[in-house]
């Protein structure tokens, strides 16, 4: 068992460096990660040091055990990494949050996202699927990424602000490019003096202040609603709460944290489903076993299949740490203060040792098996683990659902679409492209 704590004691071994120019490491992390790392990975092992731009000298890690220890760290042995997305989403975000107040604030959200909330949300899920494929080609090619972007976007904005208002729809519009740009720029510091500047950080700061106004408009709404108190989504129950004593949101965090969850919210789950429509075409044999539990009303293998299209094609392949303590020891390993620690989510879920033939796609490995940390990681671990983790598999659920009810696939032996990189999330290259028929 990997042991990680703080100590005193001399050190023991320091993790084998990859020997490359930080500039050379850095585009293989950047632009050829799975290749990168799966080279390092055969010459290192499981656990090795990098040194690359923003993040610096970071240890990676993918040995279970160790990814246990990285995962179960307290936040006085381990705090977020640096920089992280509370850089693109501001300081009021989770994403920027440590100790306490990180704590707290996940405490503030948590029932939003879990237990008899997700039911509630599940008309908006079918209805906003049905109005999306309501006009899908039929018999032609269909890139699945945008469409399901739209139907998850849908579905985030309705839960977070309620009902389909005209600010909604500026919000659909100004999202998308907001999350292009920012994706790209998440870990880039901008200049000293950019606001107000031509420029990628002055084009995500006009789509910000933008944001701020629509968000602000639709709170005021709420606060003034007498249906305040029958209302479920997320800004109802926040305004609720009240802003003043120590259990509600500071109102100077509204804004951040909203944008948070409908940026963290919707793309991560749009590119899960493009990866499970791409798998789905090649995999006439899942599709079939799929169609007829839907038909027959189950739900237990549709569950598995999303399982295993998120471990097969992982999403979000990092998620990251830096050590607090004065030193940390990771199996024999130590660590010192301030390093990065990346635990390589993607090599995890690629490691024969854990899954015999990882490249294939067989839901049947989770059939009757619950998915768990550390060798099931889609969604991270520990005190960040995801907080929409349940709401993002209930939400494919239901899409997958809803569009198998609908619609047959088209199968064939078209080759794997390669994987493409967008800044934070992976997404199939050509976008998931199927053919769909409507069903009879
Ligand atoms: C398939 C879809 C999704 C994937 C693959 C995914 C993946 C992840 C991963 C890997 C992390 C980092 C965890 C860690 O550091 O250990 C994370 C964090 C987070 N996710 Fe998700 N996510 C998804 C959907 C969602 C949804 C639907 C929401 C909101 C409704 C959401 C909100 C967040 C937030 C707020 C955090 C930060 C948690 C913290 O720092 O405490 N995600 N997600």
């Amino acid at each position: 068992m990997a042991d990680l704590r703080e100590t005193s004691t001399p050190a023991r071994l320091s993790p084998p460096r990859v020997r490359l120019p930080k500039l050379i490491q850095g585009v293989g992390f950047a632009f050829f990660r799975r290749k990168a790392m799966r080279s390092w990975i055969k010459r290192h092992g499981r656990i090795f040091e990098i040194n690359v731009p923003f993040f610096g000298r970071s240890i990676v890690v993918s040995d279970p055990a160790l990814v246990r220890s990285v995962c179960t760290a307290s936040a006085e042995q381990m705090s977020n990494v640096q920089p992280n997305l509370g850089n693109w989403f501001g300081p009021g975000s989770v994403f920027g949050l440590d100790d306490g107040t990180h704590r707290d604030r996940r405490r503030l959200l948590a029932p939003a996202f879990h237990g008899q909330s997700l039911k509630s949300y599940e008309d908006v899920i079918v209805g906003e699927t049905l109005r999306e494929c309501a006009n899908w080609p039929q018999g032609q090619e269909l890139r699945m990424l945008e469409p399901m972007n739209r139907i998850t976007l849908n579905v985030i904005l309705r839960t977070i602000f309620g009902a389909d208002r005209p600010e909604l729809e500026e919000l659909r519009a100004l999202i998308p490019p907001y999350m292009k740009l920012g994706q790209l720029m998440a870990f880039v510091p901008a200049p000293p003096s950019w606001t107000g500047r031509p420029g990628p950080w002055g084009r995500l700061d006009k789509l910000r202040t933008a944001f701020d106004r629509i968000v602000c408009t639709l709170v005021a709404h709420a606060e003034a609603d007498p249906g305040l108190g029958e209302r479920t989504d997320v800004v109802a129950f926040l305004v609720r709460r009240g802003y003043g004593d120590e259990a509600g949101i500071p109102p100077m965090d509204l804004c951040d944290e909203l944008l948070t969850l409908i940026c963290a919210g919707h793309e991560t789950t749009a590119s899960a489903l493009a990866w499970t429509f791409e798998r789905l075409r090649r995999h006439p044999d899942v599709l079939e076993e799929l169609v007829t539990e839907v038909d027959a009303g189950g739900s237990a293998f549709r569950r598995a299949t999303i399982v295993e299209s998120l471990r097969v094609r992982t999403v979000i392949d990092v998620a990251g740490r830096r050590v607090r303590a004065p030193s940390a020891d990771l199996g024999d390993v130590r660590i010192p203060h301030g390093r990065t620690v990346l635990i390589r989510i993607a090599d995890l879920h690629e490691n024969p040792e854990i899954y015999p033939h990882p490249e294939r796609f067989d839901p049947h490995r989770f059939r009757g098996t619950r998915a768990v940390a550390p060798t099931w990681l889609a969604f991270g671990g520990g005190a960040r683990r995801c907080i929409g983790a349940d709401f993002a598999i209930a939400e494919m659920d239901v899409v997958l659902r809803t569009v198998l009810q609908n619609f047959s696939i088209q199968t064939d032996a078209a080759a794997d679409e390669k994987s493409h990189f967008r800044g934070i999330a992976h997404t199939p290259k050509l976008g998931g492209r199927v053919t769909v028929n409507r069903r009879k």
